[in-house]
């Protein structure tokens, strides 16, 4: 029975360094609680380390990942580098050499899915990746183990603290947005290159995660609509506010009777809702289950320690079945790999939500009736209406209508035909609303 499991740890960055620090720290806890003494014994960095609350006395530190894929005494090789060039030689030389392989890399698993997650498949080494999706949140076990039971419609979250921060300090502090991203960027919530927060992307990435592992399936993160916050105004805010609704970054996945929907976007959630009650890094994500009905897990969604504490816990599976020289009974996405069929992603034209449409009309008091005719002769119906209080510099103002349910391709069709009227002073802003 192998008692002792040998690590290598490939980066220590942000997440490497609260991974090392943890397992020294939480030593004693581990051993107890599972009868294995797990130990860093090798680490590859670029970056200066001394200034870690890590003894490195037992770890042989070194710039190149290649001592470390050639160490035949190690059996996991924890992978916190990011990106999709080294990365993907690392966990894929792993996998091909039997080792076990630890991730956090979302982009990685979202843009090579078919093909980091054959290479799992098909080797001997065990996989975890839990802190790939949600930080702390165990949400990979979440749907894979305790929903195995549901056949799972869908699911819609938070699940970019960076993003999440940046608008929570807008609403809440009125901080503007590049005072706040760099807030995000030195707490070390932000990507090596923040436009993936800021943009979407990395939402994206998780996004396709959990649509693989909820439904089942494969699918092209190309076919994924996304769209990031940096369209996001104060004054958006401010109406939403007015409206009831808080502004937050979503990613959401839907099996539907028109297909899979996978998409990225700002939306409009009820002030009285959970996941406008999330803030900062937090982050929350609903599953909804045919049995178990929906189901929100809320925790930290970035950072340091909470992500370190997603890898551990999957280095720590991964030791509890290598010390009786099992295999994992649970597949790395829950079903054979030949069950896993690739599936498309439906345009975003057509979905059907509810709409935020902001018209800033030039000199005029009112919204102009052509607006609404037009909404309506396209099956565009309105709920809410509000006149913003404020003019800007060349006097137009800002009026919003709340959409019934309708279908995106009919709201755009109406949109294109408004902003080419006279009265428009800028283009529509469009925001969905999560009903
Ligand atoms: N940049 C990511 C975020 C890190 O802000 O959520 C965690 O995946």
């Amino acid at each position: 029975m192998k008692k002792n499991i040998k690590i290598g740890l490939c980066g220590l960055g942000t997440v490497g360094a609260g991974v090392a620090t943890l397992l020294q720290k939480n030593a004693q806890i581990i051993q107890t609680r599972t009868g294995l003494d797990i130990n860093i014994v090798q680490a590859a960095t670029i970056d200066p380390y001394d200034h870690l609350d890590v003894d490195f006395s037992n770890i042989k530190v070194t710039d190149s990942v290649d001592d470390i894929l050639n160490n035949p005494e190690i059996d996991v090789m924890v992978e916190l580098i990011g990106g999709t060039g080294i990365a993907k030689k690392i966990v894929l030389d792993a996998f091909d050499k039997g080792k076990s392989v630890v991730t956090a890399n979302k982009a990685l698993l979202a843009k090579h899915s078919q093909e980091i997650f054959s290479a799992a498949y098909g080797s001997k080494g065990l996989f975890g990746y839990e802190a790939s999706v949600g930080g702390g949140i165990p949400i990979i076990r979440n749907i894979r183990e305790g929903f195995s039971g549901d056949k799972i419609d869908g699911f819609s979250g938070i699940i970019n603290g960076t993003g999440n921060y940046i608008l929570s300090a807008m609403t809440n502090e009125r901080t503007d947005f590049k005072t706040a991203l760099k807030q995000a960027q030195d707490k070390g919530y932000a990507e090596a290159d923040p436009t993936f927060d800021i943009e979407g992307i990395d939402t994206a990435h998780k996004v396709i995660i959990l649509m693989e592992l909820a439904f089942n399936a494969l699918f092209d993160f190309d076919q994924l609509y996304i769209e990031g916050i940096t369209g996001i105004e104060p004054i958006d805010i401010d109406l939403a506010d007015e409206l009831g609704y808080r502004i937050k970054l979503l990613g959401k996945a839907l099996n539907t009777e028109r297909g899979f929907e996978g998409r990225v976007h700002p939306a409009l959630v009820k002030k009285d809702s959970m996941l406008a009650s999330v803030q900062g890094a937090f982050n929350a994500i609903s599953v909804f289950g045919n049995f178990v009905g929906h189901t929100m897990s809320y925790g930290a969604g970035a950072g340091s320690f909470p992500t370190a504490s997603a890898v551990v816990a999957d280095i720590i599976e991964i030791g509890r079945v290598l010390s009786i020289d099992g295999a994992n009974s649970v597949q790395p996405l829950g079903v054979p790999f030949e069950r896993l069929k690739k599936m498309e992603i439906i345009p975003v034209e057509e979905i059907e939500t509810e709409y935020y449409l902001r018209f800033n009309i030039k000199n005029n008091n009112q919204l102009p009736p052509e607006i609404e005719n037009i909404l309506s002769k396209n099956h565009v119906n309105i709920q809410q209406e509000l006149k913003s209080n404020q003019t800007d510099a060349e006097n137009s103002t800002s009026f919003v209508l709340i959409t019934q349910t309708a279908k995106e391709k009919d709201v755009r069709e109406s949109l294109k035909i408004i902003n080419s009227l006279p009265f428009m002073a800028s283009p529509i802003k469009l925001i969905r609303v999560d009903p």
